[in-house]
């Protein structure tokens, strides 16, 4: 049994590309939480745009500087509060990565992230602590219990990154019938391939800007080793996209599109290249659509539909954990780079460059694997 410090280092974000650390203190547990030993801790695209280079969000969206970072956290359960119905010390928890007010109808409905409580919604890593730092107190109803086959860094992608996605998917609904088109092939867009092939897409395309993640997409497997690559073609972002698009799916485009860019072309790129009666789904966030889009002939006369998902809710990440051990998937092989968290500025850095895949920041036994 490990002795709980009272004060830990944790690592926050200032809003000028750098990362600084300092202690906090460990609380008494309240009513309703549990302690979580941090195990991996993997950083977003949204850390980076709305509070690494500058802080964006304002009130109940906006990050309370000196607040512990991260809000894509795994660990393991080392102590409860008092009032526990479910869960237990030493159970292996993801965190749904937003704490809502539980009355609203948004939270009823199990979406925290759109909870309209401004006094009670508060994101880990934005308004409350999160996970970079070894230990978190996290709220007994926001834990999902981590399937033993999944490792934490699997875990730690699964709120944000694959609920996210899953959430799209369904919103489109994906199946062997599916050429898929992903637009932007961050951590979000890798996510997005894994999944539709893990769901059955019959032939994924990407679309990116940076040549590394080219790169390292185009060297994805569905699973290691398995020779099943996660894209069948990866594309520069260019303004032939569409056509491009178009050569490979027999001039006719994709029945769904994923976009995880925010790029305004990449989004018209996303709404042209979909076929007659496609399916789109924007996930992406911030940023504005090409002044170019003309919803008549790339949408109305198509007879297209577009979509907008924020995050998902918690009992279909209850669902994808499952779904995810069903599958044989892993979503910890899309982090490229572990880092300790003393070397979260590093960590930082390297995601904000975009040389990379998931980055993640990992203590205990998950740094080593
Ligand atoms: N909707 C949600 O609930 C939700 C949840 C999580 C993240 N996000 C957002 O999803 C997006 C992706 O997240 P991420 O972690 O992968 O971020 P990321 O910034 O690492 O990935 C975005 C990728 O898009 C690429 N890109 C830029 N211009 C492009 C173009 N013209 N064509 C193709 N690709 C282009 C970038 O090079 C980058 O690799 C971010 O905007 C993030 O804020 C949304
Ligand atoms: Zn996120
Ligand atoms: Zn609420």
């Amino acid at each position: 049994m490990t002795t709980i410090p009272k004060i830990m280092t944790g690592a926050y974000l200032p809003g000028n590309g750098t990362v600084e650390f300092k202690e906090y203190e460990i609380p008494e547990l309240g009513h309703g939480e549990v302690l979580i030993k941090t195990k991996s801790s993997t950083i977003c695209g949204s850390d980076i745009r709305c509070i690494y280079h500058e802080h964006l969000g304002k009130g109940p969206e906006g990050y309370q500087t000196g607040m512990v970072a991260g809000h894509e956290p795994c660990g393991q359960i080392v102590a409860t509060g008092p009032g526990m119905r479910r869960f237990k010390t030493g159970d292996r928890v993801v965190l749904y990565h937003i704490s809502g007010c539980g009355m609203c109808n948004d939270c009823r409905r199990g979406y925290m992230i759109s909870c309209t409580s401004e006094e009670f919604r508060k994101a880990y890593g934005w308004q409350r602590n999160g996970g970079m730092a070894p230990y978190m107190v996290a709220e007994e109803k926001d834990c999902v219990l981590l399937p033993d086959e999944l490792s934490y860094s699997d875990g730690a992608q699964v709120a944000c990154g694959f609920g996210t996605v899953y959430e799209g998917l369904e919103k489109i609904g994906i199946s062997g019938n599916d050429a898929v088109l992903i637009t932007g092939l961050g951590p979000v867009g890798l996510a997005a391939a894994m999944l539709c092939k893990a769901m059955g897409a019959s032939k994924v395309i990407g679309i990116e800007a940076i040549d590394e993640r080219i790169e390292i997409s185009k060297n994805l497997e569905l699973r290691k080793g398995s020779g099943i690559k996660l894209f069948d073609a990866v594309l520069k972002a260019g303004p032939d996209n569409v056509a491009e698009v178009r050569a490979l799916t027999g001039g006719m485009g994709c029945e769904k599109v994923v976009e995880c860019s925010a790029n305004a072309n990449a989004r018209l790129t996303a709404v042209q290249a979909a076929r007659k009666w496609g399916k789109i789904v924007l996930i992406g966030e911030g940023g504005l659509m090409s002044p170019d889009f003309a919803p008549s002939p790339d949408m109305i006369h198509d007879q297209k539909t577009l979509f907008g998902s924020w995050v998902t809710n918690l009992w279909r990440m209850e669902e994808l954990v499952e779904r995810i051990v069903r599958w044989n998937i892993h979503p910890a092989d899309l982090v490229t780079h572990r880092f300790p968290l003393e070397q979260a500025p590093e960590a930082y850095a390297l995601m904000a460059s975009g040389k990379c895949g998931k980055v993640a920041v990992c203590f205990d036994e998950e740094l080593t694997v």
